[in-house]
């Protein structure tokens, strides 16, 4: 579901041509359309209805402060993990109150500042750290809410670098220790227990992983409220996102995998997990990520050479693996499509950046439209986990990200300046500058 489409031979993100971005503010460019982000989050909201829900988008996927903003006016709570979302949702006028703190690693300094700022719940990850929760909210004379994560050792049968909900990982609590260390917390005078959490996994296709999750779990939340009180039962995030194909995929109720699977839609999600929820009375949070921004993103490229090389063709573009990293990473597939659809005629090619790794690739022998030197290609669910994770890794600026609504358009972060890239670094103070040393002989 999302608001890219060809009018024409054009591609548009809403009323505006991509073209038109594209000549205003260079490539590489993500593109974001605040509609589909708005339709993405009240779709999963209208799903959940008449059952005391939160939504708490999860900062990681997409943290630009304008797709925050629109997350913001529409109501969202947050899920952040570290000190700088926090002081980001805030920048982008995110209610601290609405945040839960997730992450195994939150340092004492991390703790402190979320406890000032007067957060919903610390996802509390083992032991060491509800110790250290509970010292620092000794120390400050509060009592800091938490929820503790339960591992559940469930497979969410996804890619093995996103799976988090089993014991070969580092997250959460076994959920053979789980009740022990709530007795224990119940005991502690610098926290208050307000929820139980789980996050088994992201990019889940099918529904079966999360309820057995949720299955196993439920009956462990009912425990809580009754033993200990609590309020919310989060059940993470992980809802998988349709990446092939991308741009036909319109607004199913139900779609289907190219081997003909049923896969995942929040409607599918929210009514296999009813059942388990309703009973408990509980309020339930939801920390959707990529549902909320993964298709309402598209990073556009432009073609710098096609290389031939044997009876291989490269379409060498001027984004890479430093801009989007998901394939060369995760072997991910994104859905690449020509910005203006001239050409009849297709080639089978890989379209690779100008980055010194074999890796830097985002597409291998794909069937494309052919598209020549200075065209433009969109590479499309490019919104969750793009920008994000994007580096100066040989030395290439950050690039430029603009947000559309109906026919408006706005630059939502800058192209970063070349100069910005080392303006930290400096030589060490025993180096002479090259021109010193021309001087010198
Ligand atoms: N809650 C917790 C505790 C999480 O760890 C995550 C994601 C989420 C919620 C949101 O998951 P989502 O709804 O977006 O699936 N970089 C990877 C994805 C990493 C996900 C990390 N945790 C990728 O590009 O596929």
């Amino acid at each position: 579901m999302h608001e890219f489409r060809y009018e024409g031979t054009k591609l548009y993100c809403e009323g505006v041509p991509v073209e038109t971005l594209v000549r205003k503010y260079g490539t590489p460019l993500y593109v974001y359309s605040e509609e589909t982000i708005r339709a993405a989050y009240s779709r999963l909201d209208k799903a959940w209805e008449g059952l005391p829900h939160a939504i708490c988008y999860a900062v990681k996927a997409n943290s630009n402060l304008a797709v925050l903003r629109a997350l913001a006016d529409l109501g969202a709570g947050f899920d952040i993990v570290s000190g700088g979302e926090l002081q980001r949702v805030m920048a982008a006028g995110g209610d601290p109150a609405r945040c839960i703190f997730a992450g195994v690693g939150k340092s004492e300094e991390e703790i402190r500042a979320a406890l000032k700022a007067g957060i919903y719940c610390f996802n509390v990850e083992s032991e060491a750290e509800l110790e250290r929760i509970d010292a620092v909210g000794r120390k400050l004379r509060k009592k800091a809410p938490v929820a503790l994560r339960v591992n559940p050792d469930v497979d969410a049968r996804t890619h093995a670098k996103i799976t988090t909900g089993t014991y070969e990982t580092k997250f959460g609590i076994p959920f053979e220790k789980i009740r022990r260390l709530y007795a224990k917390a119940a005991g502690m005078k610098g926290v208050k227990l307000r929820g139980l959490q789980m996050h088994i996994g992201s990019q889940l296709t099918s529904v079966e992983p999360f309820e057995a999750a949720v299955a196993k779990v439920a009956p462990l939340a009912a425990e809580l409220a009754e033993v200990h009180g609590i309020e919310f039962f989060s059940i993470g995030g992980g809802i998988g996102i349709v990446y092939r194909p991308a741009l036909a995929s319109g607004d199913p109720k139900w779609w289907f995998s190219p081997e003909g699977r049923r896969m995942i839609t929040a409607e599918a999600h929210a009514e296999a997990l009813r059942p388990h929820l309703e009973p408990l009375g509980l309020k339930i949070i939801l920390e959707p990520g990529r549902f909320i921004v993964g298709n309402a993103g598209i990073l556009v490229t432009r073609v710098e050479y096609v290389k031939q090389v044997g009876n291989k063709t490269f379409l060498i573009v001027d984004a890479a693996m430093n801009d989007l990293i998901r394939p060369a990473f995760y072997d991910a597939y994104h859905e690449i499509v020509p910005v203006e659809k001239k050409a009849r005629r297709t080639v089978v090619a890989n379209v690779v950046g100008p980055v010194c790794e074999t890796g830097d690739c985002f597409c291998r022998d794909r069937m494309l439209p052919r598209v020549g030197e200075g065209g433009f290609l969109a590479i499309l669910s490019a919104g969750a986990y793009g920008s994000v994770m994007s580096s100066n890794y040989n030395t290439r600026p950050l690039p430029a990200e603009v947000m559309v609504r109906g026919k408006r358009h706005a630059l939502v972060r800058e192209r970063q300046p070349v100069e910005a890239i080392w303006a930290l670094e400096k030589p060490a103070s025993w180096q002479e500058s090259a021109t010193k040393r021309a001087k010198r002989k």
